[in-house]
């Protein structure tokens, strides 16, 4: 069991280079299964939920390298079209392997997905967008079997954008004779990015970004070297962590337009952001102001991603921020934690009331989902002395040495092993 022990107060400067964003990586690894031939990804970030999908390709018959942020994959040797139950259940992201198997082998079958517990997350538009293109569907005993061989190009339309079925579909016709059209599709950067993916592998692909895509079906797709959009999310969470700190962060290569909506609320709060080109400045006041109300929505709304990053910064911002969490039912864990560094946080449903406080103190606290554990280290930066932040396998999964990054930019964090026994003390003071 690893932890980071961050001692808080300690001002953060300098510049930072992103890695490809996590939700990029994960569906371009999923289409890689899609061309003949050798795809080569670059600034892949050495996270988990890379190398497990990195594992489930493998066990499906793909040789994949990773070396120094490049992913290399050969997929010659696909013939399997099970995904493996524990892999498939560690990453969300399994789920929209379905689609690209569809499209190369006809047949697929996958045990329902994990990822982080932060709702419900139902598959139900997933399956619907597969449906629509005469994939025959048996959900039995926790394992969903799709048969592929009456597929055909369709109509899709999605009650609700949701990021994952949308680049499900698209890779599941990338390959399909015809026209297939998402109707109501999700608009976020890394879908965009996904369709550039494809389409720079032969594919056509028009729309994303908007909510309606068209794939238009190929006889073939081939490799190709790629690197993928930055992590804004990442951005995001050092944009905040110089925020809490009154420093100034310089993040060199993002896509400032993705990030508006993070923008927008930390220059609310007195932040003073400088962009030129690819470069963004965050330059920190003492102290923060609240915001008034963050609702997160679907792309270009403001991103649940960054939710609790915002809940973290709004603790020791002067007066009260509302935040209501609109896109997973289950993602404000983080609070209690918050709660016991000294922060004053009213929980009703999915709002939350957020009444600044002047100081934090540190604690011993756990990750319960990655964005969440984000946000602790946060606060442990921000907080008066010592501040241990347990389970950060969760963290893992989407940040690659955060401690490094922090480290970076004048953090004092550090990874620290925790015995079983230091564990079990702590849970116990968990709410
Ligand atoms: C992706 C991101 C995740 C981000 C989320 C929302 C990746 C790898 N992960 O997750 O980081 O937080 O988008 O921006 O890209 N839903 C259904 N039925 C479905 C699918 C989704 O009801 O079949 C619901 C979910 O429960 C959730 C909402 O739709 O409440 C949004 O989910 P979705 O957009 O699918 O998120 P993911 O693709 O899982």
């Amino acid at each position: 069991m690893e932890g980071f022990r961050v001692l808080g107060g300690e001002i953060l400067e300098g510049q930072v280079r992103l890695d490809g964003a996590k939700n990029a990586v994960l569906p371009i690894l999923a289409a890689s299964l899609l061309p003949e031939g050798e795809t080569v990804i670059r600034d892949c970030p050495d996270i988990r939920d890379v190398h497990a999908m990195a594992g489930i390709l493998k066990t499906l018959g793909c040789d994949c390298f990773w070396r120094r942020g490049v992913m290399r994959i050969q997929n010659s040797g696909l013939k399997h079209w099970e995904m493996p139950d524990g892999l498939s259940k560690q990453i969300r992201s399994s789920i929209f392997l379905l689609g690209p198997i569809l499209g190369r082998l006809r047949r697929a079958t996958v045990t329902y997905p994990g990822g982080c517990e932060i709702g419900l997350r139902p598959i139900d538009l997933h399956l619907k967008g597969l449906r629509a293109l005469g994939v025959q569907i048996v959900d039995e005993g926790g394992a969903i079997y799709c048969d592929g061989s009456k597929m055909h190009a369709g109509d899709v339309y999605f009650d609700y954008p949701s990021v994952g079925a949308t680049e499900n579909v698209m890779m599941a016709a990338a390959l399909l004779p015809g026209v297939t059209t998402i109707h109501n599709a999700a608009r976020e950067p890394e879908i965009e990015d996904l369709q550039q993916f494809i389409n720079r592998m032969g594919g056509r692909v028009h729309g994303a970004g908007t909510q309606l895509i068209e794939i238009e079906g190929v006889q073939a797709l081939h490799g190709i070297d790629y690197a993928p959009i930055p992590d804004r999310i990442v951005a995001g969470t050092l944009m905040c962590a110089a925020a809490v700190t009154g420093g100034r962060v310089e993040i060199c290569n993002v896509h400032p337009w993705d990030l508006i909506p993070v923008m927008d609320k930390l220059k609310e709060m007195g932040c003073r952001i400088a962009e030129e080109g690819e470069a963004l400045t965050v330059d920190a006041p003492e102290r923060l102001r609240a915001f008034s109300i963050l609702q997160t929505q679907p792309h270009p709304g403001f991103p649940t991603d960054m939710q609790a990053q915002m809940l973290a910064a709004a603790c020791l911002a002067r007066g009260t921020s509302v935040i209501v969490e609109n896109v997973f039912e289950n993602r404000l864990s983080h609070v209690a934690d918050l709660c016991r560094m000294g922060a004053d946080i009213r929980v009703s449903g999915r709002t939350a009331v957020v009444q600044g406080v002047e100081a934090l103190r540190g604690q011993r606290v756990t990750a319960r989902d990655l964005r969440g554990g984000a946000a602790l280290v946060l606060a442990g930066l921000a907080a008066e002395g010592e501040t241990v932040v347990e389970n950060i396998g969760l963290i893992d999964r989407g940040y690659a040495r955060l401690e490094e990054m922090l480290s970076g930019l004048g953090a004092r964090i550090q990874r620290i092993q925790l015995t079983t026994e230091e564990h079990h003390v702590s849970a116990a003071f968990t709410p």
